[in-house]
């Protein structure tokens, strides 16, 4: 017999993200030629400066255990960050580094959540979010929000989704999947709900400076003054300098969640990359030109992506104000047959459009929400104009 995987594990669905990509990865390794729009992390290399201070700290002997919660000068240069950015007043000590921003979720909903305490998570949702706060034995409240709302928790909502139960609220803006952000004034009435009701919020904020022209970003603390005491702000330099694989991330918390996540995390990791923290602090503190770079070819396959959906018939999105996704109604090409397959729901969708066209998209049913398909535009021109010439022969 084998051995009997722990219930809590064996409850844990995997993420469908990393199993569409799996797919198209199979497919390409059996000489098909995919066209990937599954995965979400940025197709451009590291920055140059940044790899280099990498090499730098090996070669200077930096490749050791370091502080469970990370160096002082990152620590630093992430409040620096936001002092300079946001105007919030943090101290060193507020700021834990991880294992990228999952990692920092993990964190912060481990030294948070008993077992029976409720999460509101507005769905669509971070296909991780829902299987991070199950792991803590905690309840995920999954609210649906609608595309006529551009995907946002309503005030109205949120009130009716609390209970005397409820611990904490998870805000993701801009969004994964939908690309929304949350204007100053809709973060402001979530706050002074969250208030009322003495609610904790995580703020996932990993797409804070992929925001487009129109947008402005804001970070939730920063609506209210006294958030910060409330606030969990998860943060990081996968999306935004194209590190993914360096994973680096943080939280910023109140001193004492903040002392709960370091000593969580030196039982767990002991600390996170030593080589790739000396990395995170040049891609803060050094030249942000790539930034714009980088943000200015993702604004011009916006424009594009945006434009394909709205001239293929039964298609449609919410616009994209961050982040690099676009998360398609599919809903009025289900409930018919594709060549002789009936298509009723968004997996189906999915599969068949990988299987026939060799499009990796991703079911939005993986993000909590129906009839909608993910794509995402973190990948070359020339990709997404064949991936949406099969899209549009797809449904046709
Ligand atoms: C909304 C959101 N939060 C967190 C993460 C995790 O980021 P990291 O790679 O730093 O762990 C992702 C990655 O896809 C994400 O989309």
């Amino acid at each position: 017999m084998p051995p009997t995987i722990s219930r809590i594990v064996q409850a844990l669905e995997p993420s469908a993200t990393i199993t569409m990509a799996t797919k198209a990865k199979e497919l390409k390794a059996a000489g098909r030629t995919v066209y990937d729009l599954s995965l979400g992390e940025p197709d451009f290399d590291t920055p140059q400066h940044i790899c280099q201070a990498a090499i730098e700290a090996m070669e200077a002997g930096h490749t050791h255990y370091t502080p469970a919660g990370g160096i002082p000068e990152l620590k630093q240069a992430v409040v620096q960050q936001y002092q300079t950015a946001y105007g919030l007043e943090y101290a060193p000590n507020q700021v834990v580094v991880s294992n990228g921003a999952k990692h920092a979720l993990h964190n912060a909903f481990t030294v948070l959540l008993n077992p029976g305490d409720e999460v509101i998570i507005p769905a669509p949702y971070w296909v991780s979010y829902v299987e991070l706060v199950k792991l803590t034995g905690a309840v995920p409240v999954v609210v649906q929000t609608r595309q006529e709302d551009d995907f946002k928790l309503t005030v109205e909502q949120f009130r009716r989704a609390v209970t005397g139960r409820t611990k904490l609220l998870l805000l993701c803006s801009p969004s994964n999947p939908t690309g929304s952000m949350y204007t100053p004034g809709e973060l402001s009435e979530l706050a002074d709900v969250a208030i009322e009701h003495d609610l904790l919020v995580v703020a996932d904020e990993i797409y804070e400076r992929l925001v487009y022209e129109g947008h402005r970003f804001a970070s939730f603390a920063t609506v209210r003054p006294g958030l910060q005491e409330r606030t969990i702000t998860v943060g990081g330099v996968s999306k935004t300098y194209a590190m993914t694989g360096w994973r680096i991330g943080w939280t910023i918390s109140p001193a004492n969640v903040a002392k709960a996540i370091g000593g969580l995390q030196s039982q767990e990791t002991s600390c996170p990359s030593s080589i790739g923290q000396y990395a995170a602090i040049a891609a803060i503190c050094g030249p942000q030109e790539c930034v714009d770079v980088m943000l200015a070819e993702f604004a011009r396959r916006r424009e594009f992506v945006t434009r394909r959906i709205a001239e293929i018939s039964g298609l449609s999105c919410a616009e994209m104000g961050g982040a690099f996704y676009a998360f398609i109604n599919i809903s009025e090409h289900l409930g018919r047959s594709y060549s002789g397959v009936q298509i009723d729901d968004s997996t189906t969708w999915c599969l068949e459009l990988l299987n026939k066209q060799n499009v990796a998209t991703v079911m939005g049913f993986a993000f909590g929400t129906e009839g909608y398909a993910r794509v995402s535009f973190a990948t070359s021109m020339e990709n997404l104009a064949a991936a949406f010439d099969r899209i549009e022969a797809f449904v046709v």
